[in-house]
């Protein structure tokens, strides 16, 4: 996978070639990143910018004198593996250095490599694990030219998927503290500018929205500044060229193993390069970082096709549920679950939480979620985050469980670790353990709520052993972990005024803390990650979480828009779905969008009628008999897209290609009818009956002509689901 001559480094596997080569100047050079090309040539002719008669002048102080670089690199045209700062590169570094004597000029320069067979891991943050198919790691160390700041650049390779992972750890070995004002986590300069730009905008309850730009000259930036991955893009992005399909065209998809703050940054410049670098966002970043210390960037994940949207989107699925998921709760089958909150919201007894129980089970349910609103002093959202213990007054939860459990169901419960109401006993003990704002007369509250200082690990421990007190008295099988709002004050009382630009960052590793030592301690519990909706997306959370609520909004004509675009970087057993009491449309409609997702419901089950019944209990049953195999593990093709056509589909394929599910949903009644929905990913020669007409066709057949949606009239906004079997 990674093979070298004279400092020319070739990392490949079967159909993709990242060619790195360090010259005699011991800068990095990316000469070469796409599809597998095994040879090279020379590669003077790909690395020399044809300019100016290929010189690059400079002056020599020591020689009083002007000189032209001996092999003709060119500083801010070259694409290289980490551009200076301060000197001739303007395109943007990915790391910048404060020094002692106030300038920020940053060069790092080879020093030695080598070559790891695994993966890096580390303590304090997410990684990709390592599973058991081969993999290598590149692992270059650098040094900054004017100090003893040194830089290891990581690039894994995986010999199975065409994904490349990239990060850098900053590794102070001087004896004075260095500011460290931008940490990011990779560069990557392609040799063309002609690529147009997917990313997922959105806000509360309308999270991902894809939107498409043209690359153009200059800059453009994908990214948060909330404290979270955000509602208002997501970590996520991907670059298409001006033919790309689902099926066919260059795609490279990026992501970051991440849960904070971010910034992708592209740059096009006139000689037709894109420069792009991806990591934590430098807005409010400024790390102190210690003599003998190193500081660790999150790893930013790469996904490359040749195969269209789908073939990056499968490699990224491929990798998430290989690499980052937790593989064993990845492949557990998770139960039908049933979430209190749109039924009830705070409004709850015990006798009506037993009531709900009862009545979900005629749907099915096979874990019963309480959400919000069983501790403190939690009769709205105005008081009690922060106080974790029961409210006895309102609920006997000993007796909850009890119930439900003695029913054969699962119990899950709510919390919101990160947060704290100004009307909570925690507040008022210790109104110390909040982000503010310090000397300003006030600081914003959002839902009512403050977000505490998760930096420090006398906060956290708090809250760790407030929660585990919970969780050891009751016989808890989930947690749905809330954070419902961002954070914009973020001076912390527990660190000094020189690190204060570090909080942003520590906030997002006091989360990591307390989830790992959760996650570590109930290795059974499963955990599901939310954000006021879909506010945490993101492969960092996913790598503790195996699933993450998607968003708020349960109508399901917005949701399909939210849930079709999701799929597109994360796999469906990831994205939480529920099917809710939304009045427009049936609840069939609601619960086959909720099957492409982890299902589950959210509504009063008591005002149930028979039919809702029976239509939920038949999606319930085909969740049963087919979601495992053919939507958690299958593959998914994206057959139409709600933003670009009038309607939404996607088609997922079992492992062994037997089987598939295939979700169609109606936007428009008439005009611009879909007759034949062509699927993909089956066995072209095997044959299958689908449940739409019970006709059997080849693989081939469904591909090429489809299935004729016209024998069957289908209702504006309502949904089908196509059951697909091979047969002998
Ligand atoms: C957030 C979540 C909801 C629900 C409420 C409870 O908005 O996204 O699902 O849990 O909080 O307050």
């Amino acid at each position: 996978m990674i093979k070298i001559k004279d400092k020319l480094f070739h990392l490949h596997n079967n159909n993709i070639s990242y060619y790195i080569y360090c010259n005699s100047h011991g800068h990095l050079e990316t000469i070469y990143f796409g599809e597998y090309l095994e040879d090279i040539g020379n590669i003077d002719a790909i690395r020399k910018a044809d300019i100016d008669n290929d010189t690059t002048q400079y002056f020599d102080f020591s020689k009083n004198k002007e000189f032209t670089y001996p092999d003709h690199y060119r500083y801010s045209i070259e694409s290289v593996e980490i551009s200076t700062h301060g000197l001739r590169d303007k395109r943007g570094a990915p790391i910048i250095l404060k020094k002692e004597d106030g300038t920020n000029v940053t060069d790092f320069r080879f020093v030695s490599y080598e070559i790891l067979e695994s993966l890096p891991t580390y303590e304090e943050l997410p990684y990709a694990r390592k599973n058991s198919s081969p993999c290598q790691t590149l692992r270059i160390l650098l040094k900054d030219y004017l100090s003893d700041i040194y830089v290891y650049e990581n690039i894994s390779i995986f010999e199975d998927k065409d994904i490349i992972i990239k990060n850098f750890e900053i590794v102070n070995k001087g004896n004075i503290i260095v500011p460290i004002l931008r940490a990011n986590s990779m560069q990557l300069d392609l040799k063309d500018n002609q690529y147009k730009l997917h990313h997922f905008a959105g806000k509360w309850a309308s999270e991902r929205f894809e939107v498409v730009t043209d690359i153009k000259d200059g800059i453009q930036e994908v990214s948060s500044n909330t404290g979270r991955s955000s509602h208002e893009e997501n970590p996520f992005v991907f670059l298409t060229k001006k033919d790309t399909s689902y099926d066919k065209g260059e795609v490279i998809g990026f992501n970051l193993i991440y849960s904070g703050n971010f910034s992708f940054r592209t740059f096009n410049n006139s000689f037709c390069n894109t420069h792009i670098t991806y990591g934590i966002n430098d807005e409010d970043f400024n790390w102190m970082l210690k003599p003998n210390e190193v500081f660790v960037t999150p790893q930013a994940v790469i996904s490359y096709s040749q195969d269209g949207i789908d073939g990056m989107s499968i490699n990224m699925h491929k990798f998430v549920k290989e690499n980052i998921v937790n593989p064993l709760l990845d492949q557990k089958e998770k139960p039908i679950l049933f979430n209190s909150w749109e039924g009830c919201y705070f409004d709850f007894t015990t006798e009506s939480i037993i009531s709900y129980i009862d009545d979900s089970l005629k749907i099915g349910s096979e874990l019963f979620v309480l959400d919000d609103g069983w501790f403190g002093k939690r009769d709205n959202d105005e008081s009690g985050l922060g106080d974790w213990f029961v409210n006895e007054n309102k609920i006997n939860l000993k007796k909850v469980v009890d119930h439900c459990t003695s029913k054969g169901m699962n119990f899950g419960i709510w919390f919101e670790p990160e947060m704290i109401n100004p009307d909570s006993n925690l507040y008022r003990e210790h109104p110390e353990y909040i982000l503010t704002c310090k000397g300003m007369d006030q600081v914003s509250l959002y839902r009512h709520q403050l977000v505490l200082d998760f930096s420090s690990e006398e906060v956290v421990e708090n809250i760790y052993q407030q929660m585990i007190k919970i969780i050891d008295s009751y016989d808890i099988s989930y947690i749905k972990w809330d954070h419902n709002r961002m954070i914009n004050e973020h001076f912390s009382f527990h660190h000094n005024k020189e690190n204060q630009g570090e909080i942003y960052h520590r906030v997002i590793l006091g989360y990591y803390t307390l989830i790992k030592k959760l996650t570590q301690r109930y290795p059974d519990i499963l955990f599901e990650g939310c954000a006021s909706g879909g506010g945490r997306f993101d492969l960092g959370t996913l790598f503790y979480y195996p699933q993450i609520w998607a968003s708020d909004d349960t109508d399901p004509i917005q949701r399909m828009y939210i849930q079709y675009n999701t799929s597109l970087g994360y796999p469906l057993s990831t994205i939480g779905s529920h099917a809710s009491a939304n009045p427009i449309t049936s609840y069939k409609t609601k619960a086959l969008l909720a099957l492409f997702g982890t299902y589950g419901y959210e509504m009063n089950p008591n005002k149930l009628n028979e039919k809702e019944i029976s239509e939920l209990s038949e999606v319930a049953s085909i969740y049963k008999k087919y979601h495992h195999e053919v939507i958690a593990n299958g593959t998914l093709y994206h057959l139409s897209s709600p933003q670009d056509s009038n309607a939404m589909s996607m088609c997922s394929v079992s492992k062994d290609k037997s089987k598939a599910l295939v979700i169609y949903m109606n936007l428009l009644k008439e005009y611009k009818k879909t007759r034949f929905l062509k699927l993909r990913g089956l066995e072209k020669n095997k044959k299958y009956r689908n449940s739409f007409d019970n006709n059997i066709f080849t693989g081939d057949y469904y591909e090429k002509v489809g299935i004729n949606l016209s024998r069957q009239y289908l209702p504006e906004f309502e949904c089908q689901l196509f059951i697909l079997e091979e047969v002998e």
